[in-house]
């Protein structure tokens, strides 16, 4: 190889790194916006950050009104559940909606 067929693979492969970050950072900008619907958000949250330490069923078999969930879900943020207080309360108002 000289070093013309070198740096013209190299930048196909630049070409092609590039495409597929371009690509990957599509789908992810692509997700939020699909869940950002109010009770699907909630159930994102609740499957992603609440399954950490224990099953969600431990959660879904539980029935609570809202300040009853407020505390709950202050309660596992000091547990160490990773929630900004923003996806607490969206997490709040989901499982008050469904899980009273
Ligand atoms: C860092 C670990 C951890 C995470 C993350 C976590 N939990 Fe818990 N959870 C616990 C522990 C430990 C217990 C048992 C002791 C207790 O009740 O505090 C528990 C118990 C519970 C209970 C049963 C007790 C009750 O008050 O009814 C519910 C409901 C619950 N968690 C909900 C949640 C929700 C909702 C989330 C997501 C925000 C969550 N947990 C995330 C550790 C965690």
């Amino acid at each position: 190889m000289n070093k013309h067929t070198i740096s013209f693979i190299s930048i196909l492969l630049l070409i092609l790194l590039i495409g597929t970050l371009l690509a990957s950072c599509g789908t992810s900008n692509t997700t939020p916006a699909t869940s950002s619907g109010g009770s699907s958000a909630g159930q994102t949250l609740l499957q992603e950050r609440c399954s950490v330490c224990h099953s969600t069923d431990r959660v879904t078999s539980a029935h609570k009104t809202a300040a009853e969930w407020t505390t709950t879900v202050e309660r596992m943020v000091s547990n160490g559940a990773q929630l900004d207080s923003q996806e607490q309360q969206t997490l709040i108002d989901y499982l008050a909606a469904n899980y009273k």
